[in-house]
C-alpha cells in the first residue's frame, strides 16, 4: 500500500470512529512511523510501505482509533516550541497554556531586570505542574529564575523531571510533592505564581471527548462542584508566599471568568488582567496583591 493509500483509508477510518481531523491526525501518525516531517509525506505519496512499517501504522492508527490522544501514542507534544514527553500520568499539555506561559516569562523577565543585583534570584511556583510544561517554560525564558514545581502526583513529577533534564533546566527547578501551599518548601516566596489547576466541574467529567474523559488523569481535571475549588485555595493561601509586587496567573475554564474573579477580589487581590484565548474566550486571570 502506498502513502497516500494509508493516509485515505486510515483518515476515513478514523473520521467513522469520532476522531476530529482525521486525515492530519493519520499523517502526524504516519510521519512518526517514518520519521518524516509530516510535509515530507507530500513528496512520497506513491512510496510503497514496507510489511514492517504497514503493521505499525496499523496498530497506531487502531489505538487512536480507540481515542487514545496522539500525543500519547507518540509518546510526546510541543508546547512552546519545547518537545515534552507526555504519558497516562500527565495532562496532556494544551496549545492555549502556552499563553498562560508567555504572560508569566513576560512579567518575570520583566522583574529579573528589575531586581537585577538583588541578594535573592527571581523565583516562581508552579502549582499543579504535570507534565512541567509551565516550569519548564518559564525557566527556559527566564534564565535567572529559580522555580518551585509543586503536584500530588509523584508520577507526573516524574514526567517533569525528565522533562526538565531534557532542556538541560533540571538544575534550576526544585520539584515537590503534596497538596498545594502545604508542599511548598518553608521560608521559600516568590515573584511569580503560575497555575493552571484543575477546573472542570466534576459531574461534567462524563460529558467529556473520550480523549480527555479516559486518558487525562482524573486529578488533573476534577475541580469540585462547580470546578472552583483551587481558584478559592489559590485566592485565599497565595498572598502567603508571595514577593511585594509578585503576581499570580491563573488559566480557568470557558465560563468562569466572573466566578474567580470575584474569589480573588474578595480575598484582597486586584485583579489587573482578565484576558481571552486566542478563540476570543476569557481564559486567564492576572492579579497582585493589596498588602
Ligand atoms: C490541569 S493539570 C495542569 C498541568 C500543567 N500545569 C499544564 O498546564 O498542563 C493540574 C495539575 O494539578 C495537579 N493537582 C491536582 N490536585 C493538586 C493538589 N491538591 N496539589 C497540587 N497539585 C495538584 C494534578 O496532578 C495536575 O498535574
Amino acid at each position: 500500500m502506498t502513502v497516500l493509500e494509508v493516509i485515505q483509508r486510515s483518515a476515513e477510518f478514523l473520521g467513522k470512529r469520532g476522531v476530529e481531523s482525521p486525515r492530519l491526525q493519520v499523517e502526524l501518525l504516519l510521519a512518526h512511523v517514518l520519521k518524516l516531517p509530516r510535509m515530507g509525506l507530500y513528496l512520497n505519496f506513491e512510496r510503497v510501505l514496507t510489511p514492517v512499517e504497514l503493521d505499525e501504522v496499523r496498530e497506531l492508527v487502531r489505538r487512536r482509533g480507540q481515542r487514545e490522544p496522539l500525543q500519547h501514542i507518540v509518546g510526546s507534544t510541543s508546547f512552546c516550541g519545547l518537545e515534552l514527553a507526555v504519558n497516562k500520568s500527565v495532562l496532556v499539555p494544551r496549545p492555549e497554556t502556552e499563553q498562560l506561559a508567555e504572560l508569566g516569562w513576560e512579567f518575570l523577565n520583566a522583574r529579573a531586570s528589575a531586581v537585577a543585583g538583588a541578594r535573592e534570584p527571581v523565583a516562581a511556583l508552579d502549582f499543579g505542574t504535570g507534565s512541567g510544561c509551565l516550569a519548564i517554560t518559564l525557566a527556559v525564558k527566564v534564565p535567572a529564575a529559580q522555580i518551585v514545581a509543586v503536584d500530588i502526583s509523584e508520577n507526573a513529577l516524574a514526567v517533569a523531571r525528565e522533562n526538565a533534564a531534557r532542556h538541560q533546566v533540571g538544575d534550576r527547578i526544585r520539584f515537590v510533592s503534596g497538596d498545594g501551599f502545604a508542599a511548598v518548601p518553608a521560608g521559600m516566596s516568590f515573584d511569580l505564581i503560575v497555575a493552571n489547576p484543575p477546573y472542570i466541574p466534576a459531574a461534567e467529567i462524563e460529558t467529556l471527548e473520550p480523549e480527555v474523559r479516559d486518558y487525562d488523569p482524573r486529578p488533573a481535571l476534577n475541580g469540585g462542584a462547580q470546578g472552583l475549588d483551587f481558584y478559592e485555595r489559590l485566592a485565599r493561601e497565595a498572598g502567603a508566599v508571595l514577593r511585594l509586587g509578585g503576581r499570580i496567573m491563573v488559566e480557568f475554564g470557558d465560563g468562569q471568568a466572573e466566578a474567580v474573579r470575584g474569589m480573588f477580589e474578595r480575598q484582597n487581590w486586584v485583579v489587573e488582567q482578565v484576558k481571552p484565548d486566542y478563540s476570543g474566550r476569557l481564559r486567564f486571570l492576572a492579579a497582585r496583591l493589596v498588602k
